[in-house]
């Protein structure tokens, strides 16, 4: 030990001395060829001295639960004796040391990377991904990114499962929360941004992560919007909607793949040799790795493919899956089938180089510590607060927060009188930091009764009360605290806490009711089959409501919510998501105008349930419904009211804007050529303020259906009041051709339609011909 300790310090002092070796790219990208040729002579030598064992070793991904001392000793033996790749869910520069201690005492010394689930920030949590792409802010998500980068890889990680690009068009889904909605473009765009962001240009370098893009493929299609259900899907649409995201990830050279839990078209992703081989590798040139979701490898008995553990690591190792993350079969069953002759041992040996490949590129071959760093220089107090970016979180936040509704501006509350404070999301620090935010600890979040009260010290008075439970249904609350407290049940009857909410709102000025769902509510396993705010806060809302108050209502969810009531009854309704450690801050600087919103829905908001999916670039069907003519035989229910609440791209500003017509540099484009459209901005209110342009493209007449419109660019501006901009897109064949069924990219002659406004309803279009 003492030995290990001196080599390592002569370790670290080399390569302080030392100028850098010459960056490697990450292995998205391509290194130059050179430096690419060191690697994988490197790891072909290391390869060559690698036992069958040792090698399996290497595709295991292994999970450190708390737990007694006894199966932490396991898991160091394992590591000593070359058994276990990488490791998962630690996240302490100590904590990652031990265990690295052990993988250099292995007969290679091969180092171990360190992954975590970094979703939304890591020590800062920054809103959760469905508030991130309401922000249509490429710098601020970026920023976000560069935030959980730099603290993430000061706690010593390595790799970050994230992002997270499953398109889903269904809110029934508890993890629309972790991902950035319904569109395949804007979701593309901040996949990339986020993986640029995580890795910058050299993997190795202090402050920087690998990324791991997930679910690979299509988790977001699962039938019905239940968790881990099977997707089925028409090659078109995979190609057009579901695949561009996780392609546009790797593009921006995501190190790693997270594989779906789900099947497609009755295969299971982990099994998938299509998925994993031929789309990912041979077509899109993939060469980083793959990982198995949590113990998906022995699900495989479950979908019904593999009759037993060692048919399930044989299916999944030869379809590509590299590393297992949490599963034995890998280290009990892949020795045997090499030796047995039924898995190659080619398939073991690709698997293994994507692993050394990653670790190589994270420079844990030039000095293994590089990212945990000296003892010496651990964090006295790993939640220290000058570890925060308390400025970005805040300012980020912000720019999620999306206006549903502002009558009579209702909106930005002014700092004075009485303001009745309400709900059983209003003081919860726990619930504004969203789920996957393990690393961030509640007691350092803002709550939305502290950033109001802190914005209105010495001039408004605040009266709080909790009015009701956020659920009363007891089966419900049993599900939701079944592994963490998630829901606390008051022990006061709801009568008694909506009396005690009434009087304090009838003593105010104007009620800010905070309600919704808890963050538990938006997570994995948390499918729900109506979206409605849960009984026990609309039987509140409505009492708030009856007293006459102007009443203004702040959300918290990570879905999609039905809020006709909600629209019919507030004076004002602010999306809030779950807006991370500075949500409070955040949400009081939209509240009382210190900052105007600007974040537009990257999800359609139905009006109720029954209508799901509904999302807004959907196909036109022989017999559209149309709202101004409605008619009988035509695609609607009969029951309610048609079409979104709100709708994709939506979302108010305390000023307002006004645009021209859309402008085309020609009315005629030549195969192969674009055309500039452009239309003028005006901020016509009286505030200075952002907003989002958006592009949405049709064609409305091809080979086969295209959608009614699709988003093909925005833009995110801000004007003062008064002032006006042109905003200009090009539309090339990026933005007019659309993948067949056989996965080829066309682009047809004819006409095109092209929209420009503020949300995917109202915008103003203008044509062109394509020759
Ligand atoms: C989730 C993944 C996550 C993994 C590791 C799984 O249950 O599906 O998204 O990265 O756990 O925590």
């Amino acid at each position: 030990m003492k030995l290990l300790a001196a080599a390592v310090a002569a370790a670290l002092l080399a390569a302080c001395a030392q100028p850098s070796p010459q960056p490697l790219a990450s292995p998205g990208t391509a290194p130059a060829p050179q430096a690419a040729q060191a690697r994988e002579s490197d790891i072909d030598a290391l390869m060559q001295r690698m036992t069958l064992q040792e090698k399996i070793g290497q595709l295991r991904l292994r999970s450190v639960d708390a737990g007694p001392d006894a199966r932490k000793e396991v898991l160091l033996d394992e590591i000593r004796t070359g058994q276990v790749g990488a490791i998962f869910n630690t996240v302490t520069r100590p904590d990652i040391r031990v265990l690295q201690d052990a993988a250099m005492q292995s007969r290679l010394k091969i180092p171990l990377f360190f992954a975590y689930d970094v979703i939304h920030g890591h020590r800062t949590v920054f809103p959760i991904g469905l508030g991130l792409a309401s922000s249509w802010d490429m710098d601020a998500i970026a920023r976000s990114g560069r935030v959980s980068a730099i603290e993430a890889n000061a706690d010593g990680l390595n790799l970050t499962f994230s992002p997270m690009v499953d398109i889903s068009r269904d809110p029934r889904w508890g993890r629309n929360s972790e991902g950035y909605g319904e569109d395949t473009y804007l979701t593309s765009r901040i996949g990339a941004t986020l993986v640029k962001a995580y890795q910058g240009d050299d993997p190795s370098a202090p402050g920087t992560i690998m990324a791991s893009v997930k679910h690979f493929a299509m988790y977001g299609a699962i039938e019905g919007a239940r968790d881990y259900n099977t997707v089925d899907m028409s090659p078109q649409r995979m190609y057009q909607d579901y695949l561009p995201p996780y392609k546009a990830a790797i593009d921006a050279g995501a190190a790693g793949v997270m594989v779906a839990l789900n099947a497609v078209n009755g295969v299971p992703a982990t099994a998938d040799k299509w998925l994993l081989q031929d789309l990912l590798r041979k077509q899109w040139g993939f060469k980083g790795i793959t990982i198995s979701d949590h113990g998906a490898i022995l699900e495989l008995l479950r979908h019904g493919v593999a009759a037993d553990g060692r048919d399930a690591a044989r299916l999944a190792i030869q379809a590509g899956t590299d590393l297992s993350m949490n599963d034995k079969v890998y280290g009990t069953d892949l020795e045997p089938l090499v030796k047995s002759g039924e898995v190659a041992i080619a398939d073991i040996d690709r698997a293994v180089r994507d692993v050394l490949r990653v670790k190589y590129d994270l420079g844990l071959f030039r000095d293994a510590y590089r990212h945990v760093g000296r003892a010496a220089d651990d964090p006295a107090d790993n939640d220290a607060e000058n570890r925060l970016h308390r400025a970005d979180a805040r300012d980020v936040a912000r720019r999620s927060l999306v206006l549903l509704k502002n009558s009579a501006s209702t909106l930005p509350l002014r700092k004075q009188g009485t303001i009745a404070v309400i709900g059983p999301l209003a003081r919860s620090q726990r619930d504004v930091m969203g789920n996957w935010s393990a690393a961030g600890k509640a007691r350092q979040a803002v709550s939305v009764y502290q950033g109001l009260a802190e914005a209105t010290a010495g001039r408004a008075t605040l009266r709080y009360a909790k009015g009701a439970n956020v659920i009363d249904d007891a089966r419900i609350v049993t599900y939701l605290n079944e592994f963490e407290k998630d829901v606390e049940v008051d022990s006061r009857t709801p009568r008694a806490m909506i009396d005690e909410a009434v009087q304090a709102a009838r003593a105010s000025d104007v009620v800010v009711a905070v309600v919704g769902e808890s963050q538990g509510m938006a997570h994995e396993a948390s499918s729900r089959t109506d979206i409605v705010i849960p009984d026990s806060q609309r039987a509140l809302l409505r009492a708030l409501k009856a007293t006459g108050k102007p009443l203004v209502i702040v959300l918290m969810n990570g879905r999609p919510l039905a809020l006709e009531w909600e629209d019919a009854n507030a004076d004002a309704m602010l999306e809030t998501w779950y807006a991370g450690t500075e949500g409070g801050h955040a949400i009081a600087d939209v509240l009382f105008g210190d900052y105007n919103p600007s974040g537009k829905l990257p999800m359609t908001f139905p009006r109720v349930v029954g209508q799901v999916p509904l999302y807004y670039n959907h196909l036109n069907t022989g017999r559209p419904f149309d709202p101004a003519r409605p008619n009988k035989y035509t695609s609607r229910y009969f029951d309610h009211e048609n079409g979104p609440l709100y709708p994709f791209g939506y979302g108010l500003s305390y000023t307002t804007f006004d645009l021209s017509g859309v402008t085309l540099s020609t009315a005629q484009l030549a195969r192969g050529g674009k055309l500039t459209a452009s239309v003028t901005v005006r901020n016509s209110g009286q505030r200075d303020g952002e907003t989002v342009v958006q592009l949405y493209v049709q064609d409305p007449v091809a080979s086969i259906s295209r959608p009614v419109k699709e988003l093909k660019g925005f833009s995110k501006i801000f004007l003062k009041a008064g002032e006006s901009r042109v905003v200009s897109f090009e539309i090339g064949d990026a933005q007019m051709g659309f993948y067949d069924g056989q996965g080829r990219f066309n682009v047809e002659p004819g006409r095109f339609n092209v929209y420009l406004g503020l949300d995917s309803r109202d915008a103003n279009v203008a044509s062109f011909v394509l020759r």
